[in-house]
């Protein structure tokens, strides 16, 4: 025959030679897991997230129970979301030097000094209206909230936060965190920034879990219309020149070109957030019987992989930690 076609099938015929030639990977380093943490008294308090099988609002004690697992399958890092007890119109739980994220940090970096504990920097859990920033007549004020998230930010590193992870989409927030980290003498803390983040009908179950829908209007004017692409990227070069460490592309799976673009036009780490509704979606087919819940999970993330994600976060860490383990 004088035409050799491409024999495709030859670096596919066993198991070995799939593994020896496979592009991307997934290891327990490329996953970070989220928690919700609840400011209650009942150290008991364990509550499913019905929008979210397998996900709890958890108090810190059962934090510490579910962390502990977690670390003896391998987890690495994860990111903290706090429910304070009482919200108030500017948020004063989220920069209390004994809010509950800030005590859930000391917890766990007290027990695990090794684990990555990252938090959200956010004010939409703690403000009575929902909103992500200040507000004034129905409009959400961009220069005032900073201050306020900069001292979230410190708040949590000087708890003993690793990494702090603005998810506001103020404008100037990184600017703002830097200098006031900066100037307390956490020059060497890194920013993860929510740098390209999209006003997302897949974050449904978490504002559940967060107990943070806004109590009015939506988040348009300050998270990104999902149509744009090349917007992520001046959101992203905003995000670089004001000092972030890396960026984030959130949601996940419905972003894997702006995953993929982000990658190739910046030299920071880029993390992934795949959200509660990606991670609900596939739930909720797994337990019909619908999909094999096990494949679509790992398939999900290795395509995050591919898109250029260095590090993913997902609600299915534990789950794949396990996989791995082979538990
Ligand atoms: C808070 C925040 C949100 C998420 C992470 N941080 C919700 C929102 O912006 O409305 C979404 C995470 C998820 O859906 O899993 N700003
Ligand atoms: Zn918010």
């Amino acid at each position: 025959m004088v035409f050799d076609f491409h024999r495709g099938r030859r670096l596919r015929r066993t198991a070995v030679i799939r593994d020896i030639v496979r592009e991307t990977s997934l290891s327990p380093a490329d996953l970070m897991m989220p928690y919700f943490v609840v400011e209650t008294d009942d150290q008991n308090f364990k509550k499913p997230i019905s929008s979210m099988p397998g996900q709890f609002q958890l108090s810190l004690k059962q934090l510490e129970l579910q962390v502990r697992e977690a670390v003896e399958n391998g987890l690495k890092s994860l990111i903290l979301f706090g429910i304070p007890a009482e919200k108030d119109p500017v948020g004063s739980q989220a920069y209390a030097e004994e809010g509950i994220v800030q005590q859930a940090v000391k917890m766990i970096k007290g027990i695990w000094p090794d684990l990555v504990v990252c938090t959200d920097v956010c004010l939409c859990e703690f403000t009575s209206h929902g909103h992500c920033g200040l507000i004034k007549d129905g409009r959400i004020l961009n220069d005032p909230t900073l201050d306020l998230l900069a001292r979230t930010a410190l708040s949590h590193a000087k708890a003993g936060a690793d990494i702090v992870a603005p998810s506001d989409m103020m404008d100037g927030r990184v600017a703002a965190i830097r200098e006031l980290l900066d100037e307390s003498g956490f020059e060497e803390l890194p920013i993860m920034s929510y740098a390209v983040k999209y006003a997302s009908a897949y974050y449904g179950p978490f504002r559940e879990a967060a107990e943070s829908s806004p109590q009015f209007g939506d988040r348009k004017t300050y998270q990104m219309d999902p149509a744009n692409a090349r917007e992520g990227l001046r959101e992203a070069s905003a995000d670089v020149i004001e000092g972030a460490d890396i960026l984030m592309v959130k949601p996940a799976g419905p972003y894997q070109d702006v995953i993929r673009m982000v990658r190739d036009s910046f030299d920071l780490p880029v993390a992934a957030y795949q959200v509660s509704g990606e991670y609900s979606m596939i739930k909720a087919a797994g337990i019909n019987g619908w999909i094999d819940e096990k494949a679509v999970v790992l398939e999900s993330l290795i395509g995050l992989k591919r898109a250029g994600a260095d590090l993913i976060l997902t609600y299915f860490t534990e789950d794949v930690l396990k996989y791995m383990g082979n538990k």
